[in-house]
């Protein structure tokens, strides 16, 4: 492909800019200048810097992050900044969004991605993706409770109880296993069975979970072919 339609691909802005970029010579390939744009370049694996700073070619996006509390998943947020605003801007300029959306004071696992065929695939309900989510519950934790959120708890709205798998991890502490994602499914769900979420963080998707990625709250990277696959 050549440097300019790359450049493109990757977020840096229109044809004509990129162009610009290349003839300004801001843009380099392993230590050497390139200020041809239709220099023709080996997509794969190709390693590029723009104004010194190193980027990979990436046909799509696939990225993790650790969500922090008081962000909005939403692309136009209203009360507090975006998680969108956590990405390189030539990430944004891929439309990259995430995959489904956690509330704005719910922390955890948060996939995003630019391609829409990936998205749509892990946001299926047919998919049945497990999400794992630790949540602190302001009643103490009881057979009852669990009991009940194993057996389906009916929301308004729903035709049918809708159920979890449930393990006690401390005496406030809980571990929610869904495959759906519904509106506040967690929040209501333990509402709807008597008790009241006071935090709630996302672990795990599928069999990839946080704690493997040791990522910082607020940081995200990039996710490899092993840790796709995982989100199954
Ligand atoms: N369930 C909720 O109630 N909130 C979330 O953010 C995710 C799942």
């Amino acid at each position: 492909m050549t440097l300019e339609k790359i450049l493109h691909s990757q977020g840096f802005g229109s044809r004509k800019q990129c162009r610009q970029l290349i003839w300004n010579e801001q843009v380099s390939v392993a230590g050497r200048l390139i200020t041809d744009a239709d220099e023709d370049l080996p997509c794969d694996g190709l390693i590029f810097s723009v104004n010194g700073k190193e980027w990979t070619y990436r046909q799509h996006l696939y990225i993790a992050l650790h969500k922090p509390p008081d962000y909005e998943c939403s692309r136009k947020p209203s009360h507090h900044p975006g998680i969108l605003s956590l990405l390189p801007q030539e990430y944004l300029n891929r439309n990259t969004q995430p995959v489904g959306r956690l509330d704005h004071d719910t922390t955890g696992l948060l996939l995003l991605s630019d391609d829409g065929a990936f998205i749509h695939a892990q946001s299926s309900p047919k998919r049945h993706v497990q999400k794992i989510y630790e949540a602190t519950v302001f009643e103490a934790v009881t057979p009852q409770l669990i009991a009940q959120l194993q057996e389906g708890v009916k929301l308004i709205d729903e035709d049918k109880p809708i159920a979890a798998q449930v393990r006690m991890l401390d005496t406030h502490l809980l571990e929610l296993s869904i495959d759906q994602g519904k509106y506040h499914q967690v929040k209501r769900m333990l509402a709807a069975a008597g008790n009241h979420c006071v935090s709630l963080r996302r672990s795990a998707i599928g069999k990839l979970t946080l704690d493997s990625l040791g990522l910082p709250m607020g940081q995200w990277c990039h996710l490899d072919p092993g840790q796709l696959a995982q989100l199954v």
